[in-house]
């Protein structure tokens, strides 16, 4: 199965009745092992959770906290774009190469990478005085 693919299988799981739009996400970790999560919303609109984020969990929850490739698809007529706030959590455990599938359920795929979604991320570093 390919990581689009696990992402296709927990996409139709998604809880989305307020946006009628469901993402799924599956990240591979540097163990190999995969990880999915969907986004599941909440009648107060704000304690909703993206797919990345549940993909994450998942991943932390499995004793992986490396991401060695990402995999996100919804049905959108271009392939989904992470929003802000998943960019940088998945800046948080995945180097700025690691390669990220963006897809919809058409078929329609654009690849990118977690330091091309998030340039100029804020890490660590910029903490840190020497
Ligand atoms: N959403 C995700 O789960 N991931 C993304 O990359 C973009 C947006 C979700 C949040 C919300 O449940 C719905 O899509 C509409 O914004």
């Amino acid at each position: 199965m390919t990581l689009i693919d696990a992402a296709r299988d927990v996409w139709a799981r998604a809880y989305a009745p307020y946006s009628n739009f469901k993402v799924g996400a599956a990240i591979r970790g540097k163990n190999g092992e995969v990880f999915k999560g969907c986004n599941v919303e909440n009648v107060a609109y704000p304690e909703g959770t993206c797919a990345e984020a549940g993909a994450i969990a998942a991943m932390v929850a499995g004793g992986e906290t490396e991401i060695a490739e990402v995999a996100v698809i919804a049905d959108s007529p271009i392939p989904v774009s992470p929003c802000g706030g998943c960019r940088q959590k998945l800046a948080e455990f995945g180097k700025p190469d690691v390669k990220v599938t963006l897809a919809t359920t058409d078929g329609v795929v654009l690849e990118t990478t977690i330091g091309a979604l998030l340039p100029g991320a804020f890490t660590e570093d910029y903490m840190t005085r020497t």
